[in-house]
C-alpha cells in the first residue's frame, strides 16, 4: 500500500471517528435541539412532495446517522435500507426499527433506484470520491440535502450554532451548491430539481444518471 493511501485512510478513520463521538449517548438521549427537529421537519415535507413524482421503488440512505430522513422513506412506504459508519448511530435506528448496517458506502456494492444521503458530503474535503461512490450504488436518481452557504440564512445558522454549540458540532467546508451540480454532472448525472429548504439553508439535489433521463427533464425550481 503506498504511503500516499495510507494518509488517505487515516483522514477518513478520524472522520469516522469524529462521528462516533458526536452520536455517543444518542442511544439512551438523543442529541437534537429544537431547530434541529423543525429542520427535519421542514426536510421532511419537501422530500414527501418530491417523492410523489418519481418513480423509486427502494432507496439506501448513505449516512443514515439518527435515522430522521431514513424515516421518511419508511413512512411514505419505500423499501428503505440505511447504513453509516457510527456504531452509536446504527443502535439509535435499530431501536427505532430501521434496517441499517454498520458500513461504509465505500464498502456498499447493492444498487438502487434512490441513492439519498443527507448531511454528509459537506464534511470531505474532497467530496468527489464519496459523491462518485454514491452514484455507483444508483441504477437511476441520486438524491442529496446540502447546506447553502449562499443564503443569507444559510450563512447566519451555522455561525450561530458554532458559537453556541462549539465542539459538538461536525466541522464542514462551505461548498456552493454550483460544486454539487457541477460534480454530479462531471460524472454522468444531471440534477432534476433543486429545491431550497427551510428558509434555503438547504437545498435538496435531486439528480439523475444522464443514460436514463433523456425523455423525461424535469422542471428546475431555485
Ligand atoms: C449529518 S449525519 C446524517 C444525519 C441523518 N441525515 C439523520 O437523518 O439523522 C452524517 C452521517 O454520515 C455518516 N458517514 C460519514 N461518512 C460516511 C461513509 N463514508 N459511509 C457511511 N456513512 C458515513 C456519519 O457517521 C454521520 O452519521
Amino acid at each position: 500500500m503506498s504511503v500516499k493511501a495510507t494518509k488517505k485512510e487515516e483522514r477518513f478513520s478520524t472522520l469516522y471517528d469524529i462521528w462516533e463521538r458526536r452520536w455517543v449517548g444518542s442511544d439512551s438521549e438523543e442529541k437534537l435541539t429544537r431547530l434541529g427537529l423543525q429542520m427535519f421537519k421542514a426536510k421532511e415535507k419537501s422530500l414527501s412532495k418530491l417523492l410523489g413524482t418519481l418513480d423509486v421503488k427502494n432507496v439506501i440512505e448513505v449516512g443514515c446517522g439518527l435515522g430522521h430522513i431514513q424515516m421518511v422513506y419508511k413512512k411514505l412506504g419505500y423499501s428503505n435500507f440505511g447504513i453509516d459508519v457510527s456504531p452509536t448511530a446504527i443502535t439509535v435506528c435499530r431501536n427505532k426499527g430501521l434496517d441499517v448496517e454498520l458500513c461504509a458506502v465505500e464498502e456498499e456494492t447493492r444498487k438502487f433506484d434512490l441513492v439519498s444521503s443527507d448531511g454528509m458530503l459537506e464534511h470531505f474535503l474532497n467530496f468527489e470520491p464519496m459523491a462518485q461512490h454514491m452514484m455507483r450504488l444508483s441504477s437511476r436518481y441520486v438524491l442529496i440535502i446540502q447546506p447553502n452557504h449562499g443564503s443569507f440564512m444559510g450563512k447566519t445558522l451555522p455561525y450561530l450554532a458554532e458559537l453556541l454549540r462549539g465542539d459538538d458540532i461536525v466541522m464542514e467546508y462551505n461548498y456552493r451548491i454550483d460544486d454539487f451540480i457541477d460534480i454530479f454532472k462531471r460524472n454522468g448525472f444531471t440534477i432534476r430539481q433543486n429545491i431550497p429548504v427551510f428558509m434555503d439553508v438547504f437545498r435538496i439535489l435531486l439528480f439523475e444518471r444522464d443514460d436514463e433521463g433523456q425523455d423525461n427533464p424535469s422542471i428546475l425550481s431555485s
